[in-house]
């Protein structure tokens, strides 16, 4: 990728969202820049939708760096900036702003984080069938990016909600000619597709923090011990499903790994410096067992 040249100004960087007091964006970065004794500082932006055009305005004059976007606004913003990527683009949200004097880049990092995730079992996910829990804005990003560096022969979008995940395979399919999509709401063509699939992967809210108990599977799922896991919730460490996953012997992948490699991307964009992967990791887990009191 092409970086930009940037201003030695540029020391402000920051987390826009609503309702985001349980970020962990800023201790992640902040460890990562004290690591490499970098000079930014990185704060958390909480606005309300009417405020969005304005703040997005105040990263040009206030001159920041860059600023990452999360709930609810990773769409949105794609209305105030100057240019979005073509990866961000085609996942229709930005996670990721760039200001490269004063014209504000858009990027989605969280495809990348999909992708450090499953790096490892990029053999065992070619050519194989996948299936993929919800049809929100995570899964595009995740739907995207399993096509696109993986190439599946199939990959299923299961959610409560039919049209939401049929909207995303119509519109997937013709992009990626290696991938056949399907999707469903029925839970019995459901466990047929789950029982011949290599991974599974939860994008769903369901077993995020409080709701820990709970798991997208449908009833009398039978996870075997040859398939791969991933759950992009990282709140808790081990969801119900990995918990599940993980009894049936099979290899499990955590939400941690995602936000760390989507974080990693947007540090890389930010400062052109690499990511140090193992501090901001000790740094998140410290933050997960602090707000949960020790209790994972
Ligand atoms: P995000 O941008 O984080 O993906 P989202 O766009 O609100 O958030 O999407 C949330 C996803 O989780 C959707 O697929 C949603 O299903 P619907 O499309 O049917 O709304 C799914 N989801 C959320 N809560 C759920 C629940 N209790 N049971 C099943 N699916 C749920």
């Amino acid at each position: 990728m092409k970086l930009a040249k940037f201003s030695e100004h540029q020391r402000h960087i920051g987390i826009i969202g609503h309702n985001i007091s349980h970020t962990m964006s800023p201790a992640m970065h902040t460890a990562a820049f004290k690591k490499l004794n970098l000079d930014y500082d990185y704060g958390v932006m909480d606005v309300s939708p009417e405020m969005l055009p304005n703040l997005i305005a105040s990263l040009r004059t206030l001159n920041f760096r860059g600023a990452n976007v999360t709930l609810p606004y990773k769409e949105k913003v794609l209305d105030f900036i100057d240019e979005v990527s073509e990866e961000a683009k085609m996942i229709n949200a930005v996670n990721t702003i760039v200001n490269n004097n004063g014209r504000l880049v858009g990027y989605n990092t969280d495809a990348h984080g999909v992708y450090i995730s499953l790096a490892y079992y990029a053999e065992e996910i070619k050519n194989n069938h996948v299936v993929i829990f919800g049809a929100g804005g995570a899964a595009r990003a995740t739907v995207y990016a399993v096509a696109k560096f993986f190439s599946p022969k199939r990959i299923m979008i299961v959610n409560r909600t039919l049209e939401n995940a049929a909207a995303i395979a119509e519109e997937f399919g013709p992009k990626f000619r290696l991938t056949k999509f399907f999707a469903t709401n029925d839970h019995d063509v459901a466990i047929r597709e789950i029982n011949v699939a290599a991974l599974l992967i939860n994008t769903t809210s369901v077993g995020m923090k409080p709701l820990i108990n709970f798991h997208p599977l449908p009833p009398n799922t039978v996870i075997q011990k040859n398939q791969i896991v991933l759950d992009i919730v990282y709140n808790p460490i081990e969801t119900a499903l990995l918990k599940v996953a993980h009894h049936a012997g099979a290899r499990t992948v955590s939400g941690i790994e995602m936000l760390l490699g989507q974080g990693a991307k947007a540090f890389e964009l930010f400062t052109h410096q690499e990511f140090p992967i193992h501090t901001a990791r000790e740094m998140v887990l410290r933050e997960l067992m602090q707000v949960n009191g020790n209790n994972k």
